[in-house]
């Protein structure tokens, strides 16, 4: 039984609070959704011209690096093994892996180099589910869950030898690539014709894990409550801090997709905007989360050009306000930020972050908070917000809350997608 990870440990996590997911394999060249050959039932056969194709002559590694970084990542976590059970890396425990498609050659290995040498530390996605393993019984979630004619064949499926599988996956995975930050397993549904903790044997697979990169975070989805030491809400944003198995407040990451799917998927039109993306960030920082932001390259190896103009977006704002991001969590019980608008806190600095999601009329209002700071400024500019004293400037239609401290804005918003007033506090 190993342990969790200490508050040392995870001192890198809760510090960054950004990073990026990717979202890569065969299914981009579907382009409909990482799940096609779930939603469209799709046999091995049928499926098999994905891999035949796959061939990314774009793939720069060095350029999604970049694009990372400017956008204020801090790390990344790839799929090297989605759900349809195709392996990004020259795995020796299947043929089913890229260096048997036209493209002939492990991805893994470029791709761990180029986020390294941009400073991001870096973490491997990898699917409990598997689609194309022989040995993996059908269930509820696999593409030919309604084919009795399939079902037929569990019998002769030993989910055991599947385990063992996933072990020496992992294995290779946690010592061919150095240091490896995060392993971020996916996914259990217990119950009836579904997956959990006995058959993954969880337990082993996450010993193993930390047993080979002891520094190692691991996530919540080996179906073993208090094993893990990150929360991982999904294309939602909690009200408030989510709680760990002791209901003690715990580490978290939010996923969010851009537009909806996680693999590239060309004809989905629903993909969020910069400000948008940053109120999440934000909004999770505000309750001591991070935010783990995916990208869905095009089967070419390149990033689709709606992502690549978010993360310029994200990145110019984060250049500016990164510093209300990286190393801030949630503000004092107490001190409650006013409507439209979250607060982070830096407890090292000791500095106070408003962020104003709607611009308010010339002034606000921060309840309880009078005579704690003793200067404030907008982050981008550094340019001076002065503190409004309604009695000295003798406007008595002005009642100000005693105790409450009033900024005095510019009428107009300032041109930051998302306007951070810096306050610091007194001694
Ligand atoms: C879900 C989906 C999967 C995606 C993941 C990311 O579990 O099955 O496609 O990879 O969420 O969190």
């Amino acid at each position: 039984m190993t342990t969790k990870n200490s508050t040392d440990d995870l001192s890198w996590f809760v510090h960054d609070r950004f990073g990026m997911f990717i979202h890569w394999g065969i299914y981009s060249l579907a382009a409909r959704h990482e799940w096609v050959k779930n939603r469209e039932h799709l046999t091995d056969e049928e499926y098999q011209k994905y891999f035949e194709h796959f061939n990314p002559d774009c793939f720069d590694p060095k350029d999604w690096a970049r694009q990372a970084r400017e956008a204020g990542m801090k790390y990344v976590v790839i799929t090297s093994k989605h759900h349809d059970g195709f392996c990004l890396w020259d795995s020796k425990y299947t043929g089913y892996n890229v260096t048997k498609t036209p493209w002939g050659r492990d991805l893994l290995k470029p791709f761990v180099r180029a986020f390294r040498d941009e400073g991001l530390r870096v973490g491997f996605y990898y699917s409990l589910l598997d689609w194309h393993h022989p040995e993996y019984p059908i269930d509820s979630h696999h593409p030919q869950s309604e084919s009795n004619e399939f079902r037929k064949n569990n019998a002769k499926r030993d989910v055991s030898k599947y385990a063992e599988y996933m072990r020496n996956q992992v294995k290779e995975l946690l010592t061919q690539y150095g240091e490896i930050n995060i392993i971020w397993f996916d996914f259990s549904f217990p119950g009836e014709d579904g997956k959990g903790r006995d058959d993954w044997e969880s337990q082993k697979l996450i010993d193993l894990a930390r047993k080979l990169q002891p520094g190692i975070i691991v996530n919540n989805r080996l179906d073993l409550p208090g094993s893990n030491d990150f929360e991982t809400p999904e294309q939602f944003q909690p009200q408030e801090q989510p709680k760990d198995v002791d209901g003690n407040p715990a580490v978290w990451e939010a996923c969010q997709t851009f537009s909806g799917s996680w693999g590239y998927h060309r004809d989905e039109n629903s993909w969020k905007s910069v400000e948008q993306l940053l109120g999440m960030l934000i909004d999770g920082v505000s309750k001591n989360g991070n935010l783990l932001l995916n990208v869905g390259p095009t089967a070419r190896g390149t990033f689709d050009l709606r992502a690549c103009d978010r993360l310029e977006g994200l990145g110019q704002w984060m250049k500016l306000n990164g510093r209300s991001i990286y190393g801030c969590g949630s503000a004092p019980d107490d001190w409650k930020a006013p409507t439209d608008c979250r607060y982070t806190w830096n407890p090292q600095t000791k500095r106070l972050y408003l962020h104003l999601f709607a611009w308010p009329f010339r002034y606000i209002c921060l309840p309880g908070l009078r005579g704690k700071f003793g200067y404030a400024q907008f982050l981008h500019d550094a340019s001076e917000v002065c503190f409004y004293k309604a009695e000295e400037k003798g406007n008595s239609s002005f009642k100000i809350t005693p105790g409450d401290l009033v900024l005095e804005l510019s009428i107009r918003k300032p041109n930051v997608s998302v306007p951070v007033v810096e306050l610091f506090l007194n001694d």
